[in-house]
């Protein structure tokens, strides 16, 4: 096992990455102060791990309740996180209650804003499943729900009490979510690490092989990246912002096609084609660069094409976009692998960046 700490003072905490760790009590027993535990999962995640956790919760002699809610992005919503209260409130859960988010992202995010809203706060514990959410969503304390609107709009800074990571539960990931989680690991490498961003090209069919020791690799040094990033910058007063490379086209697909039709990471895979491209289009990326980025994005079976939503509808929903100011739009660019840019961009280049990377 290698744990990775995220150094936030009072507010630091551990993340677990290896093999089998849902099983193990030891890594749960120091982060569950109270009498109660509350697990939240969703029908995909509970059938193949909630027994594993619930057994492994059982020696602390806690009483453990379990919310399933239902599986996807369509359902990260206000409406499915009130079934959260629902239990928490039905079952007495008080102030020491811990929260353990079970399953993706999307359970990571809801279950996050639920700890930070349930009593004004109550602790959580998250143990991604999926290779984003240990990469990505589950170290970091952003939480929250999409409104139909907008991406991720409604939520809260909230750091868990500890990230337990189990590269064991990929076994059973899907190609495709599989493929979602590599979009993240490449993002980290490209606005970060330009020596991770050649071990992920050359390591790239070890990766969608799902082989444990690549993931391993891809696990440790993707929270490596984001734990400096998130102790350098919790609230996103500037630097965090560079983990949002590929995402402000990411989330405009994904908002306009309808949250669920494509994943967050082929939204980020593809969306890093259209950043990369408007890298070059504005004079900060060598081109070489950016055909490294279209490579290794195809490589991991990522859409490399955005779906053709017309070029105002981008432009509409990437003004929606937390980065924007006053309407304007604030594009995360990559001036070399490990080194970004922040920056406002003229229409015209985005139109010809949108006319050159959608179908
Ligand atoms: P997800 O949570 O929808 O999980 C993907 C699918 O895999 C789901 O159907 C899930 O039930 C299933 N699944 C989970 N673990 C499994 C396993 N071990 N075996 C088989 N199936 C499994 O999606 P995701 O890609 O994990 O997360 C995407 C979400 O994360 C988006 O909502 C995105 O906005 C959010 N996100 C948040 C942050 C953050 O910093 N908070 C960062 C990146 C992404
Ligand atoms: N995924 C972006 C962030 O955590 O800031």
């Amino acid at each position: 096992m290698i744990t990775v700490n995220v150094e936030l003072g009072e507010r630091a905490y551990p993340i677990h990455i290896g093999a089998d760790l849902i099983s193990q009590t030891a890594l749960f027993a120091p982060h569950i102060a109270g009498s109660s535990v509350t697990i939240v999962t969703n029908t995909t995640v509970d059938p193949l791990y909630g027994d594993a956790l619930r057994s492994a919760l059982a020696p602390l002699g806690k009483q453990v309740s379990t919310v399933v809610l239902p599986d996807g992005e369509a359902h990260k919503t206000w409406q499915t996180l009130n079934l959260i209260f629902d239990a928490l409130l039905g079952s007495r859960a008080d102030r020491k209650t811990t929260l353990i988010a079970l399953g993706g992202g999307v359970i990571g995010d809801m279950t996050g804003f639920a700890a930070a809203c349930y009593m004004r706060g109550v602790p959580f514990i998250q143990v991604p499943t999926t290779l984003l959410s240990q990469v990505d969503s589950s170290v970091g304390g952003k939480t929250g729900i999409n409104h139909p609107l907008g991406k991720n709009m409604i939520g809260a800074f909230y750091q868990p009490q500890a990230v337990i990571a189990d590269i064991g539960a990929l076994r059973t990931l899907p190609p495709r979510e599989l493929a979602a989680g590599i979009a993240e690991v490449i993002k980290t490498g490209a606005i970060a690490d330009a020596a991770f961003f050649d071990w992920i090209e050359a390591n790239i069919a070890a990766l969608n092989a799902c082989e444990p020791a690549a993931l391993a690799e891809a696990v440790k040094r993707s929270c490596e990246i984001k734990a400096s990033v998130v102790a350098q910058d919790e609230r996103e007063g500037g630097l965090r912002a560079i983990l949002n490379f590929g995402h402000t086209f990411g989330h405009a697909i994904e908002a306009g096609l309808g949250y669920g039709e494509w994943l967050h990471g082929e939204a980020v895979g593809c969306g890093m084609v259209m950043a990369a491209d408007l890298s070059v289009r504005l004079g900060h990326l060598d081109e070489a660069s950016r055909e490294r980025i279209v490579a290794v994005v195809k490589a991991a079976h990522l859409p490399e094409r955005g779906p053709d939503l017309g070029a105002s509808r981008y432009v509409d929903l990437m003004q929606v976009d937390k980065k924007a100011e006053g309407g304007a739009i604030k594009f995360i660019l990559l001036k070399r692998f490990g080194e970004t840019l922040i920056t406002r961009a003229p229409d015209e280049a985005v139109q010809a960046t949108l006319a050159a990377t959608t179908v």
